[in-house]
């Protein structure tokens, strides 16, 4: 699997979902392969304090799903999309608590850190937003997050898709067509590059060939 595609709406026939549904076709029709888990299949408490949780072998004593599709499904994957609906402002609980609970594994007192801190480095990083408000900043502190994220993880934040919609699958009816950007972002997920320069950037001075 290349691509692990994290959805926090509680809503399986949602915006965020249909955002997801739709990268999803666009890393298959490239020929990659992707998975979409819903964060609060796999998260079912918040962190806890470390000290008092874990195990006497180090492991996380919280017993949900996250610990597999942390491990066994994000570790190996080479991309990860985060597609989250707009909640005050911010990503939604499920989106924040699946980023917070990486904390069991990448903390120190986890026997396998090293191990899985050099797995989580390097991944390309992908965002899907539905909100209610076309307000262009109301998606920015989510952008922000995950930008510092990709900045920690070195990992390459390739893009945001993002939809407007309220209702259930609403986005479709958005007239920017954001199912559509989402498969075409799918599609070139792994080719493109969200360029960065510093002043000092040789570059060719145009952008498409
Ligand atoms: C708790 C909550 C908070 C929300 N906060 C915002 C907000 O700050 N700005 C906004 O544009 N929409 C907000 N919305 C609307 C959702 O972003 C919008 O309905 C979105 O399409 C839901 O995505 P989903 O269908 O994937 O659940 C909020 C919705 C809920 C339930």
């Amino acid at each position: 699997m290349d691509t692990l595609i994290v959805c926090g709406s509680p809503r399986r026939d949602g915006n965020s979902a249909a955002l997801a549904r739709a990268i999803a076709e666009g890393l298959v029709s490239s020929g990659h392969s992707a998975e979409l888990v819903f964060a609060d299949e796999a998260v079912s408490s918040f962190l806890r304090d470390c000290r008092t949780c874990r195990r006497a072998d180090g492991t996380c004593a919280i017993d949900d799903e996250y610990r597999a599709v942390f491990l066994d499904k994000l570790l190996p994957a080479r991309g990860l999309i985060l597609a989250t609906p707009v909640y005050w402002y911010g990503m939604s609980a499920q989106t924040k608590a699946f980023f917070d609970r990486m904390f069991c594994y990448v903390a120190a007192s986890y026997p396998a850190s090293a191990s899985v801190v050099e797995q989580l480095k390097g991944k390309r990083i992908g965002l899907a937003l539905a909100s209610e408000e076309t307000f262009p900043t109301v998606g920015s502190g989510i952008v922000h997050q995950v930008q510092e994220y990709c900045r920690y993880t070195r990992g390459e934040f390739v893009g945001v898709v993002h939809g407007y919609g309220n209702a259930r699958g609403e986005v479709a009816r958005d007239p920017g067509d954001p199912l559509a950007r989402a498969r075409s972002f799918g599609a070139r997920f792994f080719t493109e590059r969200a360029t960065d320069y510093q002043i000092d950037t040789p570059r060719a001075g145009r952008v498409w060939a």
